[in-house]
């Protein structure tokens, strides 16, 4: 089976307009390298309708960093998929550990917004896992990752509009990346369970590394056999960084 690779870039609270442009055109010129890459952007959403105008005429996909599990309606400061979608937005961040650290996304919540978002949108739901240094300390990687995933895709039975990114915790802006061969063990548990959840459909779903990617250990990691791109934080702010990593993708 022959997954498409998926490079996305998550910049959190970061950047600007003139980030939007540099970026679009540093991809623009780099197209070529990366023709086989899916590349998506999850800038700020304030940033999407810039991003929507900078990548008109490209072949570059736009995310959210997170959506509103309601409809719409008296929720200050949160985002719904109708005007995500409308910012260009085709796919969404659900459940980052940081997300799940500190804005109380736990995991009733994050089932909501993945139930949210492919029962009433079109929108692809990257779903994000990870265990933290303690969790991986005490063994209990696989348990953390298998519970993870049940409580997000418990009521799905389709996984089409679905990717994982496994990201651990312990990995995200430590520069402290996980080996290839650990992140393999992991993606592999991950495969194995979409499948006995999904069955051989399982197999098609998208399932990225992310923490700490950088262009000097992408090649690595995405030679790995169920390893299918990357979920990108800090080096997704950096045009060289990001097309090399893309590049890494292809
Ligand atoms: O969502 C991607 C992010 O969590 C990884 O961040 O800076 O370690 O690449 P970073």
């Amino acid at each position: 089976m022959q997954r498409q690779p998926l490079v996305i870039a998550n910049w959190k609270m970061n950047g600007d307009r003139q980030l939007v442009t540099a970026m679009a055109e540093a991809l623009r010129e780099s197209a070529a390298q990366h023709a086989d890459v899916s590349v998506v952007v999850c800038p700020p959403a304030v940033l999407l309708p810039a991003w929507q105008q900078a990548a008109f005429y490209d072949n570059i996909q736009l995310g959210a960093q997170d959506a509103n599990e309601h409809v719409s309606g008296a929720h200050t400061g949160e985002h719904s998929l109708a005007l995500l979608v409308e910012s260009g937005a085709s796919m969404v961040l659900v459940g980052h550990s940081e997300r799940r650290q500190f804005y109380g996304d736990n995991a009733k919540r994050i089932a909501a917004k993945v139930n949210h978002t492919l029962n009433e949108s079109n929108l692809t739901v990257v779903l994000c896992v990870g265990e933290s240094a303690e969790e991986r300390e005490q063994q209990q990687t696989f348990d953390v990752v298998a519970a993870q995933l049940q409580e997000a895709l418990a009521d799905c039975n389709n996984c089409e509009r679905i990717v994982v990114a496994y990201e651990p915790v312990w990995a995200i802006g430590t520069g402290l990346t996980a080996s290839p061969e650990q992140a393999q063990e992991v993606h592999a548990f991950i495969r194995n369970w979409l499948q006995e959840k999904f069955g051989p459909s399982g197999a098609n779903v998208q399932v990225l590394y992310g923490g700490s990617v950088k262009a000097d250990n992408a090649e690595q990691l995405f030679a790995q056999a169920d390893i299918d791109g990357g979920l990108i934080g800090g080096a997704s702010l950096i045009e060289e960084q990001f097309v090399a990593i893309c590049n890494a993708a292809q």
